[in-house]
């Protein structure tokens, strides 16, 4: 082990690091927390305009906590893993109400909040606090795993252990915050999961996967994701002015999203097998349905579901039989939040 790991990290942070991020060196708990709730499943590129929307939409916890719940979700539209954003809102009001707006200033008090794991706690306990807590998160396993040598798989009770362990004993406690940072930045700039640039890492002499032609094996997970393939299909219904939308309630996917009328079916189906389905009847009984349009299939990648979706576009005259829809006006469509292939779909008939 190299006791220059740390040294030579802060030295690259000091000297080459020019990654330019709108919450990087940001002492606000409330900003970095909510910096990190968006950003523990979602891409730095993808996560900044959020970011930045919230901020503006929401400047301090108490603005984030009175908000109606549907005006986040609106907000968080597109970002994906919902719970984020209800436990987002749940621990905003705890905030606001149990401690009057100020953040707690502990890591097991951050680490006790809704949404936050040991990641998170580090990362605000570090950021906001400077308090001497190791964020571990991919890019930490990544640098860390090539650094050292570890084959043992980054998903596994033991790899979680070593990953930690090693993460804390190379801190520099003093300056845990810039630390934190530097290693994150480092795993994405230098250390990359592809096409790393090892001819210029300043680590490069004492890294046991380059020495060892390891780069491309490192670090190794212990289970393939099996994806689960879904079809959704979605009756755009309009009737008297309005079009049926539902929220979902159920323990699933989009839990607390809006949607059409849904038909799910198990495979690809074709326009004749979903006029004949039982859930064309459940919703229409005898009436006559005139199909006016269908859409493109539509894949929305989830981290363990392809759901592919279709929408098929229906003028009927008497109302539909099922209770759990509301009949809204198409003007307020874009008031609900919905999930993305949906929101992706709407914007296309909008400007088309
Ligand atoms: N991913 C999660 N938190 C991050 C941060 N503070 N900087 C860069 N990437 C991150």
């Amino acid at each position: 082990m190299s006791p220059d790991f740390s040294k030579k990290l802060l030295d690259w942070n000091k000297k080459e690091n020019n990654r330019a991020m709108p919450w990087k060196g940001e002492t606000d708990p409330y900003k970095i927390w909510l910096s990190e709730i968006i950003l523990q499943q979602t891409r730095v590129e993808q996560g900044w305009a959020y970011y930045e929307k919230f901020v503006k939409a929401f400047p301090t916890v108490h603005h984030l906590a009175k908000a109606p719940s549907q005006k986040v979700f609106k907000l968080w539209e597109g970002l994906g893993y919902y719970t984020r954003c209800k436990n987002l809102i749940e621990t905003a009001k705890k905030i606001s109400k149990d401690y009057n707006g100020k953040f707690p200033n502990s890591y097991e008090e951050i680490k006790s909040l809704k949404g936050i794991g040991p990641y998170t706690a580090a990362a605000i306990a570090s950021f906001a606090f400077n308090l001497p807590y190791a964020v571990v998160d991919g890019n930490v396993e990544r640098v860390l795993s090539r650094y050292f040598g570890i084959n043992t798989p980054v998903d596994t009770t033991s790899g979680k252990k070593i990953y930690a362990e090693l993460a804390n004993a190379f801190l520099d406690k003093k300056q845990a915050g810039i630390y934190n940072q530097s290693i994150m930045d480092f795993g994405a700039v230098i250390c990359k999961p592809q096409n790393p640039l090892c001819k210029v890492c300043p680590q490069q002499k004492d890294c046991q996967a380059y020495k060892h032609g390891l780069i491309e094996i490192l670090p190794v997970k212990a289970k393939k994701l099996q994806k689960k393939e879904r079809w959704f299909y979605y009756f755009i219904i309009e009737f008297d002015g309005g079009i049926y939308i539902r929220e979902r309630r159920e323990n699933d996917i989009w839990q607390s999203l809006y949607e059409f009328v849904l038909y799910e079916a198990k495979h690809a189906i074709t326009e004749k097998d979903m006029l004949r389905s039982d859930v064309i009847k459940h919703v229409f009984g005898k009436q006559k349905i005139a199909i006016n349009k269908i859409s493109n299939v539509y894949k929305q990648q989830l981290s363990h579901q392809t759901i592919h979706v279709q929408f098929i576009h229906i003028a009927i005259t008497k109302p539909i039989l099922v209770e759990e829809y509301l009949l809204i006006r198409r003007k307020d469509l874009m008031k609900y939040p919905f999930p993305k292939s949906i929101a992706v779909y709407l914007n296309e008939l909008k400007v088309s």
